[in-house]
């Protein structure tokens, strides 16, 4: 995918996304349809979410869609624990080359992992995986991190 047509999918998901992804709605039902808000523009393998909750010592598996993944994460395991716990995106070009790196499918080649700040804390994480190398660069970074805006509060 050239890097104008990625652009041109963020702006036409954004648009909706800031139509459909409204406050007014319970967090967990917006994850829910920006899953299928993704997955319909991008058609990832795998596309979802990992939540914080005060009083647990790992994320959880919150709205998804693809393959069966992992119920919980360690705040120290993965690219989603150190996404949360560094508060900042990861983007991971050969999930191998990761240290600590939870394989939910053997199918993942490259991952993205975006923290949903709400202030200081981060509540959960976007998680994006791919069947291919490289498939994620600044332009999936930068949207995406816009994107989970809409799910902070
Ligand atoms: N690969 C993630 C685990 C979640 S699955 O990709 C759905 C990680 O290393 O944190």
């Amino acid at each position: 995918m050239t890097k104008e047509i990625k652009a041109e999918k963020y702006s036409k998901l954004l648009k909706t996304a800031n139509s459909v992804l409204v406050p007014e709605d319970h967090c967990l039902s917006r994850m829910a349809n920006c899953c299928v808000l993704i997955q319909e523009e991008f058609n990832w393998l795998w596309v979802g979410f990992y939540l914080y909750e005060e009083g647990r010592d790992h994320l959880y598996l919150g709205p998804y869609q693809g393959p069966l993944a992992c119920t919980q994460i360690p705040f120290s395991k993965g690219v989603c624990g150190a996404s949360f716990t560094e508060k900042k995106t990861m983007v991971v070009p050969n999930v191998e080359n990761f240290p600590g790196h939870i394989a939910c499918s053997g199918d993942s080649k490259s991952e993205i992992v975006v923290p949903i700040k709400r202030g200081d804390m981060v509540i959960g994480v976007l998680d994006i995986d791919s069947v291919e190398l490289s498939s994620f660069d600044e332009i999936d970074q930068k949207n995406l991190e816009t994107l989970v805006q809409l799910l902070s509060n």
